[in-house]
């Protein structure tokens, strides 16, 4: 793992030119809902999607001031099937599992959780005003390791790679590859590549895409023009599947994530926080719930 903020070459120096931009095939904004106790927030990827963006089954944005829009949090629930990726932009949330594992997630700050054969977890603000903002995207598991001992990993924002190029770009590597840079994540089957890149007016930025991948960006602050279309704040634009990356110009100081990964093309069959290859197995995740099967997993710490 490379610490943050260490002293490193340019990792712009080696990285092929884009010749071929992938274009936006769509432009989402995405469905505002509530979920948990009562938290507002926008679902960006919604179950119609997981098939186009496959191996990715949701995005949620959250960004609210009101402490009665997030105070609820999210109360004990389950989770089977898949890994659910937090990225806190502002403000503290705690988590707890059914291990009797805690953490506390702060701003800039990554949980990934592998929920693998299932576990109960909370997530609940550890304030009582300002503004919460983050994201949850869920990835999914290859079958083969979707039964696989629950676990999970608190990264906190120091141990996330990030570096400023000359133009003062900053990118931050959350999972995957940029350059020479290794995100604080990678995975098996679904290689997934998660960027949070800040872009200052006038610069341009660039990353290889492996083809075949599917990939998609969501705009949270300025506005971006993705192969030369516009892509506003909170925004995701889905990305077409031709060409060998992507390349974003600004004209504003803007923020946006950059979401890539390898598609698993299996069955997915969604029953709420259950993930599934098959019908059978989501009957078989509800009754391992009901039989307290969840809450008796041991889940590790990574
Ligand atoms: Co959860």
């Amino acid at each position: 793992l490379i610490t943050a903020r260490t002293a490193m070459n340019n990792p712009l120096d080696d990285l092929s030119n884009v010749t071929q931009p992938r274009g936006v095939e769509r432009l989402v904004r995405g469905i505002a809902t509530s979920d948990g106790a009562g938290v507002k927030l926008t679902r960006v990827l919604t179950q119609d999607l997981q098939r186009r963006l496959d191996p990715f089954l949701m995005l949620d944005a959250f960004r609210n001031e009101n402490p009665e829009d997030y105070i609820g949090g999210f109360p004990n629930h389950p989770h089977r099937g898949f890994e659910t990726v937090t990225y806190m932009i502002a403000g503290r949330m705690r988590h707890h599992d059914s291990a009797g594992n805690q953490g506390l997630l702060g701003p800039g700050g990554v949980q990934w959780m592998t929920a693998g054969s299932g576990l109960i977890h909370s997530e609940l603000p550890e304030q009582q005003e300002g503004l919460m903002e983050g994201f949850q995207l869920w990835l999914n598991l290859a079958s083969a390791r979707k039964m696989t001992a629950p676990s999970y990993r608190d990264i906190p924002s120091m141990a996330i790679p990030e570096f400023e190029t000359e133009d003062v770009t900053r990118v931050r590597v959350i999972a995957g590859e940029f350059g020479h840079v290794a995100g604080a994540v990678q995975r098996p089957d679904t290689e997934p590549l998660f960027l949070d890149v800040h872009l200052p007016a006038g610069s341009r930025f660039q990353q290889a895409l492996a083809p075949g991948y599917n990939a998609f960006s969501y705009t949270y602050r300025g506005s971006i023009s993705v192969a030369g279309t516009d892509v506003p704040d909170r925004h995701m634009a889905i990305l077409t599947n031709t060409g060998d990356g992507v390349l974003v110009e600004t004209g504003q100081d803007s923020r946006f994530l950059l979401i890539a990964g390898r598609p698993l093309a299996e069955p997915i069959v969604q029953h709420g926080p259950f993930v599934m290859n098959t019908p059978e197995q989501i009957h078989q995740a509800v009754r391992d719930y009901q039989a307290g099967k969840f809450s008796a997993a041991a889940v590790q710490a990574l």
